[in-house]
Order: C-alpha cells, then structure tokens, then sequence
C-alpha cells in the first residue's frame, strides 16, 4: 500500500487556482512533503506572475504551468522557452494551432532548459470540454467533437508531444487508441460525496485511474475543503485504492 500511495502522489496535481499569493502560499505549505505537483493557470499566473511559479520552483514543487498557448510558431516557441527557464515541469498548448505550432512549443521547452535538466513535458489540449457539438458546428468544423479529440490527440503525438489533457469521460477512448508512455491528464475529479459545484462531467478519482489516467488535476475539492491537507490524503487514498 505504501508502494501505491507513492505512485498515487506521483499522478496528483493541485490547482492552485487563486489571486491571492498569501493563499497559494498558505496552500502549498499545507500540503508540503504530500502532494508533488501544482497547477498555475490563467488565473494564478495573471495575478502572481512567474515570481510565484519561481517561489514553487524553489520549494521543490514540480510544477504544471497551465497557459494552454496558442499562437503563431514563433511566439509559442518563444513562449515555451520562458516556461522552460522559470524551471517549470510541464506546459501545454492548444492542439488547434497545428502541427508546426506544436513543434516549436517543443523546440522552445528544449531551449529553454538549463543544461543538464530534464525539459519540461508538453502537452496538447485537443477541443475544449466546454465545447459541446452545436457549438463545434457553429465554428464551422465538421465531424464531431469525439472524432476531433481523437484526430488531434494523434497529431499531438505524431508531432512528439508527452501527450493530452482531456475530460474523464475522454479517458477510456484515448487509452484505447494511446497507450502509454502517451500522458492522459484529467481534470473534472470529485472525490465520492464531495461536492460536484459546476463540473458537468466529472469522475471519481478512482474512476479516473481505472479509465487510464495518469495524472488528475484536482482543485476546490482539496483547496476549499476545511482542512486541505486531509481532502489531499483522501483523494490519495483514493487513488492508491484503485492502482
Ligand atoms: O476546482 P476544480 O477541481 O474543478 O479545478 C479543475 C481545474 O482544471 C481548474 O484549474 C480548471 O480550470 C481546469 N480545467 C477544468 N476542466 C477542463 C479543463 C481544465 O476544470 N475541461
């Protein structure tokens, strides 16, 4: 079990969705020596900036820079470079700017490492889970949105990213068609009676594993509960349960 509990620490990521740095901090000390990884999105890095990637660098976190890049070649090159040197361990880009684009994200991430440090992973988000097939015909593609997760997720990894962050519902299908050392990274975790807020599609940790997951983003759960530290231990558990 102790095996598992490791192996379970290894696959979490916290969202450290917040503006307040005093909070971020306050959470990450919460946590210290329980959970590995931390995910700084929109929210965070546009408040914090990367001194408070910097500050999670420097305290041992691995950390999931999630600014979901998207631009022409050039500037998300450019982009990855600079996640690469704040230290962080994984980044990603939008699928949807094209197999180019996704190269230069990679060729950034590489130029960017220090020497003698492992890059940061890359990954891809395909369409968006708040996307729904009306809305994926009003944009003008054809198909269904669950063709498209699939077609892109293969360029992502025809283009050599690590792999793609996609819903639970997602997860069965894209381990079928991608095994691994190809990363399934989920978001939209509720542990067994915690409360589901406005997720829509949503699945247990333990689900989440069994369906191919390899690492789970998990949020309000643990950053809202009264005593983040225990939800942590929780969902761990959890997890460990299911490996
Ligand atoms: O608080 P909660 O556990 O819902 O947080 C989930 C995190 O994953 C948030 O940072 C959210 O932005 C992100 N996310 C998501 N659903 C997606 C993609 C990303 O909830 N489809």
């Amino acid at each position: 079990m102790a095996m598992n509990q490791q192996k379970a620490a290894e696959k979490l990521v916290v969202a450290l969705d917040t503006a307040d740095r005093q909070q971020g901090e306050w959470l990450v000390e919460q946590l210290y020596g329980l959970v590995a990884w931390f995910k700084v999105g929109l929210e965070a890095f546009t408040a914090l900036g990367p001194d408070f990637v910097g500050w999670l660098v420097e305290r041992g976190a691995k950390v999931f820079l999630d600014l979901k890049l998207h631009d022409i070649p050039n500037t998300v090159e450019k982009a990855a470079r600079s996640c690469a040197q704040l230290g962080v361990s994984m980044l990603n880009v939008h699928a949807a700017g094209g197999a180019e684009m996704m190269r230069a994200a990679l060729a950034g991430a590489q130029g960017g490492t220090p020497a003698g440090h492992t890059p940061p992973l890359v990954l891809a988000v395909t369409v968006l889970t708040s996307l729904d097939d009306l809305a994926w015909h009003q944009l003008g593609w054809r198909g269904s949105v669950a063709e498209a997760v699939i077609r892109w997720a293969e360029l992502a990894r025809s283009t050599g990213l690590a792999g793609v962050v996609c819903s639970p519902q997602e997860l069965s299908r894209l381990r079928g068609a991608f095994p691994r050392p190809f990363l399934l990274l989920t978001p939209g975790i509720r542990p067994a009676g915690s409360q589901v807020g406005d997720q829509r599609r949503w699945a247990t940790p333990q689900q989440a594993v069994q369906d191919g997951a390899d690492l789970l983003v998990v949020g309000r759960p643990i950053t809202q509960a009264p005593d983040p530290r225990a939800a942590a231990q929780q969902v761990l558990d959890a997890m460990a349960g299911a490996l």
